[in-house]
C-alpha cells in the first residue's frame, strides 16, 4: 500500500495528473465532503479498480448550504479520513481551503442543470444543486478527471452531475455506484451520526417504505399514485419521522411515472424523511414487470 499524499492546491494537482496522462495512465477522481464511511469507501475501491490514479477530494461546499443548514457543524475528521481513504488505495486527497476553490469569493459564474435541479431535494433546499454542479464542474475542471464516481445513494445529485457533464460535453466518464446501508438496510450516510437511539430505529421506515413500493409494483400495481401511497403510508405509520416527499420517477429526468405504469419500464423510487435533526434520503431502482 502506498502513502496518501495530502495536497492543498490546485497547481499541484494539475502537475500531478498531467504526469499521470502524460503516461497514457487512467485518472479517477472520487469528490466528497469528508467524514468518511464506508459508501465513500466504496466509490474509492471502484476507483482503484478501474483507474491508474486516484485522487479523492475533501471539500465542505459551502456554496450548497444554504444560511440555516448544518455548514459550520458539518461532521470532519481529516486524520481518520486519510487513513480510511489510504486503506482503500487512494494515492491523493486534495483537501483545498475555500480561499483556494473560491479566491474571489463566491463565484460569479454558477453551473445550474434546470428542470433536474428544481424537483424534490430542489423544493426543499433551493439553489443546493447549483452549488453541488458548481463545485463538481470546478472539481473536473481543476482534475481533469477520466471517470469520477459517485454514489447513487444521493440520486437526483448523480443525475444532476451526469446530466451536467453530458451538456457541457465534460471529457469525463460519470460512474454510478450502489448505496451501502447497514446490515438492517439504512443507508449510509455522514448525517447518520446526529441520530439518536430511538430515531436510528425510526430511519428504517424509509428503507421498508422502498421495500413496500417495490413489492407493491411486482405485485402487479399499475397506478402510480398507488405505488407512492405505499410510502407514504409507511412512513406516517413511524411517529418520529416527518416525510418530506415519496415519489415514483423516470431514472434519468426524475419526472414522476404516468398511471398506467408500462410493462418492462424501469422507474425510481425516492423517498425522504426528517427524522430527528437529520433530513434522511434513499431511493431504490424498480422495473414494472412484463
Ligand atoms: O455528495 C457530496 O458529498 C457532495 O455533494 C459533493 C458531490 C462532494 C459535492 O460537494
Amino acid at each position: 500500500m502506498t502513502q496518501i499524499r495530502l495536497v492543498r492546491t490546485k497547481a499541484e494537482i494539475h502537475e500531478l495528473h498531467d504526469g499521470v496522462r502524460n503516461w497514457g495512465g487512467l485518472v479517477g477522481l472520487v469528490p466528497t465532503m469528508g467524514y468518511l464511511h464506508a459508501g465513500h469507501l466504496s466509490l474509492m475501491t471502484a476507483a482503484r479498480s478501474r483507474c491508474d490514479h486516484v485522487t479523492a477530494t475533501l471539500f465542505v461546499n459551502p456554496l450548497q448550504f444554504a444560511p440555516t443548514e448544518d455548514l459550520a457543524s458539518y461532521p470532519r475528521d481529516l486524520d481518520r479520513d486519510l487513513g480510511l481513504a489510504e486503506q482503500a488505495g487512494v494515492d491523493v486527497m486534495f483537501a483545498p481551503d475555500v480561499e483556494e476553490m473560491y479566491p474571489d469569493g463566491s463565484p460569479l459564474t454558477t453551473v445550474s442543470v434546470a428542470q433536474l435541479d428544481a424537483r424534490w431535494e430542489g423544493v426543499s433546499r433551493p439553489g443546493h444543486f447549483a452549488g453541488v454542479a458548481t463545485v463538481v464542474a470546478k472539481l473536473f475542471s481543476i482534475a481533469g478527471p477520466c471517470l469520477a464516481f459517485f454514489g447513487e445513494k444521493d440520486y437526483q445529485q448523480l443525475q444532476v452531475v451526469r446530466r451536467m457533464a453530458a451538456d457541457l460535453d465534460l471529457r469525463v466518464e460519470v460512474v454510478g455506484c450502489p448505496t451501502v446501508r447497514e446490515p438492517d438496510g439504512l443507508a449510509l450516510s455522514s448525517r447518520n451520526v446526529y441520530l439518536e437511539r430511538d430515531e436510528r430505529r425510526a430511519a428504517l421506515c424509509l428503507r421498508r417504505a422502498l421495500d413496500t413500493a417495490i413489492a407493491a409494483v411486482e405485485r402487479g400495481e399499475r397506478r402510480a399514485e398507488a405505488v407512492t401511497a405505499t410510502m407514504v403510508a409507511v412512513v406516517g405509520a413511524e411517529p418520529l419521522a416527518e416525510l418530506d416527499y415519496a415519489a415514483l420517477v423516470d431514472p434519468a429526468t426524475l419526472e414522476p411515472a404516468t398511471t398506467p405504469l408500462q410493462p418492462g419500464r424501469e422507474l425510481r423510487l425516492l423517498i425522504t424523511a426528517r427524522v430527528g435533526r437529520p433530513r434522511l434520503l434513499d431511493n431504490a431502482a424498480v422495473t414494472v414487470p412484463v
